[in-house]
């Protein structure tokens, strides 16, 4: 008798597993813009901040400038399109390789132009600025011959490429320190008219397939939690700050109108909006049915319960605080915590939800031909 799922497999390969693949997920360059949900060595190259072990002790054995245990989602989405991880666009060093790809996506990162206190001089409008410079060198050295052909992408691969998108959580979470909710709410038609500008100028230079991330539950984040919700009545049922989940809903709303607007403009174009808010909050609602045992609390923090998580210092480091020397260390097991450092999802959190993304429900306009992807993903 066959196991379960061998029988499976035969099922698939008899009654045929659905073999197109949406044309999102076979692209020959991925170019990623965005904050730290996807910088993978950008901040880091920039020599703005450092971060040390545990950061990507899981899976990288050092922290790769990812703000991380281990892989993004990014990465987990890279996998299953049998795409290589993204080199950082500041990553001067190693091996570049640029041919399938960059990414500008940069931690703190926001949509609006960067202030003098803005911890991320990479605001959206620069990372599509150095698109469009790398863009011109591409085509520069190309021109001049042959030996850079494998670091680079083929000319063709701008207009073929996947544009990725994730950001505008920064916009809201860093307005909280200064702002009332309603002047958040108000202001976010302005980060969009920004996010479209950009997206505007990548189609001018030739982007036509466009993978737009909305923003995740950020009240559920233990840095939140910590500053915005020791008055209980600004606490959802799940230990979530209600203001700050409110702001996130409304920008994934008019960033979803955004979307289906862009998609009718442009007929020659896929827009295609990913609902990462659903996924995450389902996530820390049911933690327990994924097999967490933390939705809220950091793995690697200061503290202890109920979040482990001090603003005074990050993940890995030590610190005289109040006269003693502590460090923040990590979880014994941290794929039993959704949050790795307080602002951070784990490794095993961003697993779960490229999962969820791979189903192809989360996206509009959905798609369906899920098979070929997981069933390369080892869960
Ligand atoms: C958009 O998607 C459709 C359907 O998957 C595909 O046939 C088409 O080539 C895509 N358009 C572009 C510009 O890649
Ligand atoms: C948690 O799971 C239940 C049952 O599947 C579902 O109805 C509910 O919407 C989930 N919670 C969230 C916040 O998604
Ligand atoms: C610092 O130590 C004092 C005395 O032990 C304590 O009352 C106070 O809460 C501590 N402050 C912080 C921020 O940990």
């Amino acid at each position: 008798m066959a196991s379960p799922a061998a029988s499976f497999l035969f099922f698939l390969l008899f009654f045929g597993a659905p073999t197109a693949r949406s044309s999102h997920f076979n692209r020959p360059a991925v170019f990623n813009f965005g904050d730290s949900n996807s910088d993978t060595g950008c901040l880091v190259s920039s020599g703005i901040e450092a971060i040390g072990p545990p950061y990507g002790h899981l899976f990288f054995g050092n922290p790769s400038g990812r703000y991380c245990d281990g892989r993004l989602i990014l990465d987990f989405l890279l996998d299953a399109m049998d795409m290589p991880y993204l080199n950082p666009y500041l990553d001067s060093l190693g091996a570049p390789n640029f041919r399938k790809g960059c990414n500008y996506a940069a931690a703190a990162s926001t949509v609006l132009p960067a202030t003098p206190t803005s911890f991320s001089p990479f605001s959206f409008g620069v990372q599509v600025n150095q698109f469009i410079h790398f863009k011109a060198r591409v085509l520069e050295l190309r021109s001049k011959g042959k030996k850079l052909d494998k670091y680079l992408p083929d000319e063709d691969y701008f207009e073929k490429g996947l544009y990725m998108f994730d950001i505008g959580q920064n916009d809201l979470a860093i307005a909280f320190y200064s702002k009332t909710l309603d002047q958040i709410l108000a202001s976010i038609p302005t980060i969009l008219a920004v996010f479209e500008t950009g997206l505007q100028k990548l189609y001018d230079q030739g982007a036509r397939n466009f993978w737009i991330h909305n923003t995740g539950p950020l009240g559920c984040l233990a840095q939140n939690v910590a500053r915005f919700g020791t008055d209980p009545s600004n606490l959802d049922e799940l230990g979530c700050v209600s203001s700050h989940n409110q702001a996130a809903k409304l920008f994934n709303l008019q960033l979803h109108a955004l979307c289906k607007e862009l998609q009718e403009e442009y007929t020659d174009t896929n827009v295609t909006y990913v609902d990462i808010y659903t996924i995450k909050s389902n996530l820390i609602a049911n933690y327990s049915r994924f097999g967490f045992e933390q939705p809220i609390m950091a793995c690697c923090g200061y503290g202890g319960p109920p979040l482990n998580y001090d603003s005074r210092i990050i993940c890995g480091q030590t610190k005289i605080l109040n006269g003693t020397v502590v460090t923040a260390k990590g979880c014994d097991d941290s794929s039993e915590y959704i949050n790795w450092d307080g602002i951070h999802y784990s490794e095993a959190a961003n697993k779960y939800v490229s999962s969820q993304i791979l189903t192809g429900k989360y996206s509009d306009p959905p798609f369906s031909d899920k098979m070929p992807f997981l069933l390369k993903l080892k869960f």
